[in-house]
């Protein structure tokens, strides 16, 4: 069956229609996540886990890594960062430093997020609404007369990158470096003579080339963008250093783009496939946050964070040594039937929504009033020209796997 088929039988209803005995058994949690169908349609998986094995232990050569799938386990690691600790060791992406705020445990983490929230506020990100509307209005308006695109291309992967440029006050004709840039982290190519880890590295390093060039700028030369707020934001006497504001920039590069990224991508595929759901949404277009927060929740394109414990510990009577590394899988816990009514449905009408889709605990996400946003933005803008869509014949839609992006979403109205 083809990834959309395998969707679009899925029904209206989210997955209601399918059968989760079909990866039953003794489920491969790594088998499943490397199948291309599972990875279009992870909430098979996510059940097959959480009814056989909540808290899987995995081993991978080098390093064995803990999978945690019960929404009860994922609330309780992601509350407890004395335990479950999110420092550098978690995961490696190319930085020479710990990334601000996310590789930062308590208590500096607070310090940090007291003078980022502020100007990640909703009212700091109304105030990009217009500009980013003219973008994604301006990307739109390139395809619209032509009855197809890949929508990963044309529009969900060049507007949190050209968003992203104008939060740094830098030129918009970067965002061909800047998407190459953060693609080298999160996908690396390996070649002949590099490997994965190579690429990464030197990627890594001239992402740091690029942003000391700008920060240094900035001391100098204070403009009116997020950069010298950075670095002009003083709280409880504590300033940010040149070098943090590198820090807090390159997390920006991996956490703001690809993220929005596989959102947009998520949600045009699901409402491709759906199409008495996307009509609500035509219908009604103030419809648009519960959609969002509906397709968040159901598709949770970040499908997992990682952690490592700072300790011995116990977690759904599983022993856990110190130093293993946790990946807290949060699509599971915002399927989770012991927490949901109807978790496997997409209920544009669900009244209470407290996903998971942007973490939970301290670490949640600095940027989601940016992204729910952009989202909101594209979606209100595509579908004002494009109401009716579909996927192109023949397209086996490729989601990437921990990032559900969709490289090849080739769309036909
Ligand atoms: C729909 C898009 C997005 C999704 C689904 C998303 C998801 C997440 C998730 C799951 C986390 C928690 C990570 C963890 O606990 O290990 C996180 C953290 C974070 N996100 Fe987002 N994110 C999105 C967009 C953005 C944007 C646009 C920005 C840019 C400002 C951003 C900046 C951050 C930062 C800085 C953190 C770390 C916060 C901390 O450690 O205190 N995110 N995000």
């Amino acid at each position: 069956m083809s990834d959309n088929e395998a969707k679009t039988e899925t029904g209206n209803q989210g997955l209601s229609d399918a059968d989760p005995a079909d990866v039953d058994g003794s489920p491969d949690a790594l088998a499943m996540m490397g199948d291309p169908a599972m990875a279009a349609c992870p909430q098979l998986m996510y059940k097959a886990m959480r009814d056989a094995d909540p808290v899987t232990n995995v081993d991978l050569g080098e390093i064995s890594m803990t999978m945690v799938w019960r929404h009860e386990d994922v609330i309780e690691v992601l509350r407890n960062p004395e335990v479950y600790s999110s420092r550098e060791e978690a995961v490696e992406i190319g930085q020479k430093r710990p990334l601000i705020p996310l590789q930062i445990d308590p208590p500096d983490h607070a310090k940090f997020r007291k003078i980022l929230d502020p100007l990640f506020s909703p009212k700091k990100v109304a105030l990009l609404e217009d500009r980013t509307r003219a973008l994604a209005a301006d990307l739109i308006e390139k395809v619209v007369d032509d009855g197809t695109c890949n929508f990963d291309k044309a529009i969900a992967e060049p507007l949190p990158s050209t968003v992203f440029l104008e939060l740094l006050g830098l030129p918009l004709e970067r965002a061909a470096e800047f998407i190459a840039l953060k693609d080298g982290i999160i996908r690396p190519q390996a070649t002949a003579d590099k490997t994965d880890t190579d690429v990464r590295d030197e990627t890594g390093a001239r992402i740091y080339e690029v942003l000391e060039a700008v920060v240094a700028e900035r001391v100098e030369n204070p403009q009116d963008d997020f950069l010298s707020g950075f670095l002009s934001s003083e709280v409880d006497g504590h300033r940010l250093t040149p070098d943090d504001v590198v820090d807090i920039g390159y997390l920006f590069f991996l956490a703001g783009l690809d993220t929005v990224t596989a959102s947009l991508d998520c949600m045009i595929s699901f409402l491709a496939q759906n199409p008495e759901q996307r009509q609500q949404l035509v219908d009604d277009p103030s419809r648009v946050n519960a959609v969002i927060e509906e397709l968040l929740r159901f598709e949770t394109p970040v499908t997992g964070v990682p952690r490592i414990t700072s300790r011995d510990t116990e977690l759904g009577g599983c022993p856990i040594k110190a130093g293993t590394t946790i990946m807290v899988m949060l699509g599971s816990a915002n399927t989770d039937e012991e927490f949901w009514d109807g978790g496997d449905d997409v209920d544009f009408d669900r009244e209470v929504n407290k996903h998971l889709a942007f973490g939970g605990g301290l670490h949640r996400c600095l940027g989601s009033h940016l992204a729910r946003m952009e989202l909101r933005v594209v979606l209100e803008e595509w579908h004002r020209r494009v109401p009716n869509y579909s996927i192109a014949d023949g397209v086996e839609l490729n989601y990437s796997a921990g990032l559900r992006q969709i490289d090849n979403l080739q769309l036909v109205w």
